[in-house]
């Protein structure tokens, strides 16, 4: 018995440990700062990823009211701005394009992104939407570092230009420039992500809100409770 639940136990470690190895797979990661209390930078973020993603990927998880409370705007701004004129407030964020159709031109289904960033992590997002790079091999034009072979097209080509990998060094170098400088773009990508990291768990900022009433409370709780236990105790010491 013990010799089996030991197996069990390490079938279950490696079986772990081979998933983290396999979303990092030896690449880099560039860290990114992530705040979703931070509503400006998720309403750049929203505006980013209405205008660029949301065309092929949905994140049918996220109601525009909610996103629109979430993101301190109102249901009229997120409407005029965010939304496609045929859809309605209370509808979840689809996609314009039928998914056989994006199979047809694409090879694969562009996924759905609600939870994408818990499930490949907010720093591989911000590593893959920043490392497009030339490569004449493939239909799209471009590979990616942290998505080999991706059948994903380099979408904000115009904002951050075109890299190409430089075999001898394994950096990515500027080919043909974008509108925008490399910082820019990193900031408009960090919003992306931060958005991203937000519709993957939009209750959390309620979470956060709501914690620190409860610490408020378990400290007022002490105050009144230490003084009660002292003079409960008083008599038995
Ligand atoms: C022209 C269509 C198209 C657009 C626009 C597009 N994507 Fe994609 N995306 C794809 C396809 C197709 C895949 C699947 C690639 C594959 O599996 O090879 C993909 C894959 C991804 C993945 C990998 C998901 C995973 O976990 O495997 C992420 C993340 C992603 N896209 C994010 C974005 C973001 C963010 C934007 C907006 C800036 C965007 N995409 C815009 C077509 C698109």
């Amino acid at each position: 018995m013990k010799t089996i639940i030991y197996a069990l136990f390490v079938g279950l470690i490696s079986i772990t440990s081979s998933q983290v190895m396999a979303t990092s797979g030896g690449l880099h990661l560039d860290t990114v700062e992530i705040d979703i209390t931070d509503q400006a930078s998720l309403q750049r973020g929203a505006k980013t990823f209405v205008n660029y993603c949301l065309s092929c990927h949905q994140a049918s998880f996220m109601r525009y009211n909610r996103m629109a409370k979430d993101l301190g705007l109102t249901d009229e701004q997120v409407k005029q701005n965010l939304m496609f004129a045929s859809e309605k407030i209370g509808d979840t964020m689809t996609v314009a394009m039928r998914a056989d159709d994006a199979k047809k031109w694409f090879g694969v289904t562009p996924p759905d992104l609600s939870v994408t960033s818990r499930s490949r992590g907010t720093d591989w997002l911000y590593t893959y939407l920043r490392t497009f790079y030339i490569d004449d091999a493939k239909i799209m034009g471009t590979n990616n570092l942290a998505f080999k072979d991706v059948g994903m097209p380099h979408v904000l080509w115009q904002q951050q230009g075109y890299l190409k990998n430089d075999v001898e060094t394994g950096h990515l170098d500027t080919d043909t420039k974008g509108s925008q400088t490399t910082q820019e773009y990193n900031a408009m990508i960090a919003d992306l992500v931060n958005f991203m990291a937000y519709i993957g768990e939009p209750s959390k900022i309620q979470r956060l809100a709501l914690a620190k009433w409860v610490l408020l409370y378990l400290f007022v709780f002490f105050l009144v409770a230490y003084p009660m236990k002292k003079a409960f105790w008083k008599d038995i010491h």
